[in-house]
């Protein structure tokens, strides 16, 4: 087992009290202010504490370091920065889907350096580290093996409300008739560690922020992955697009993305 480093016990610290407030939220959901902050985009009270307790817990061990956050915007210090997404799956939080991640990364030198997903419900903790590997409970994950498209899971976000993009039904259609099986979880940051698990093969969506992604990177990389825009172009923290799978079916994916 690999022993965690510091900065991944501080980051547990920080998600496992949030997720204690996300749970009791979890079990009263009918009892939540929910409010729309454009059409089909929610955020919740429950994403606003947790991210107040993922801050305070953060900002006491790390008071330096700049913070970009989904709902409280950017702090800026003079180090490194810590990008959060309280709650990953606000949609299926609101709806009792128990699919759903907080999520903090670490960027340093435009790299994603570290990074934790907690799914509260499921207690689910996943964490990364560049050079030591991606974890699940203790248990380190590889992705999957399959090498034939049609054999494999893929995962996707379908765009919806003011989201949708021209091509998404295209690339859809060419995926899935040469696939096992598309799936559409509801939370980016779970996409990814699936696939850090080798329990999704593939995935790729559009229009997504840092926050949704910045830990799933370092996980499927440490997990003998591959991530690159959809087109086969770096990744960089400025990506809006990701493509993340295991590297034998990665460029047939890109091929069946190139929609003309
Ligand atoms: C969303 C989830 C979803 C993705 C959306 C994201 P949120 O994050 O990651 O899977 O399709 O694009 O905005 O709003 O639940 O934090
Ligand atoms: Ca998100
Ligand atoms: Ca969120």
């Amino acid at each position: 087992m690999q022993i965690q480093p510091p900065i991944i016990n501080i980051f547990e610290k920080a998600v496992k009290k949030a997720g204690k407030s996300i749970i009791r939220d979890f079990g009263e959901i009918e009892n939540l202010q929910i409010q729309s902050k454009t059409l089909g985009d929610f955020v919740t009270t429950a994403d606003i504490k947790a991210e107040k307790i993922l801050l305070e817990t953060l900002q006491y061990y790390y008071p330096n370091s700049t913070y970009v956050t989904e709902e409280s915007g950017k702090i800026q210090g003079d180090t490194e920065t810590i990008v959060i997404d309280p709650i990953d799956g606000t949609t299926n939080f609101i709806h009792g889907i128990p699919l759903i991640g907080i999520v903090i990364g670490r960027i340093f030198n435009g790299e994603v350096t570290d990074g934790v997903i907690f799914n509260p419900i499921l207690n689910e903790f996943y964490w990364a580290s560049k050079g030591k590997g991606a974890w699940c409970n203790n248990k380190r994950l590889r992705v999957s093996k399959r090498k034939n498209l049609f054999d494999c899971v893929i995962g996707t976000g379908i765009p919806h409300a003011n989201r949708t993009y021209p091509k998404y039904l295209d690339e859809i259609n060419s995926i899935s008739k040469n696939c096992a099986g598309l799936r559409r979880m509801g939370s980016a940051a779970l996409d990814l560690a699936f696939v850090a698990a080798g329990k999704l093969d593939a995935y790729w969506e559009r229009n997504l922020n840092l926050w949704d992604v910045s830990a799933g990177v370092i996980l499927v990389k440490e997990a003998g992955g591959k991530i690159t825009e959809p087109e086969g172009d770096n990744w960089t923290i400025k990506s809006k697009d990701i493509l993340a799978s295991n590297s034998y079916t990665h460029p047939k994916i890109q091929e069946n993305l190139k929609i003309i």
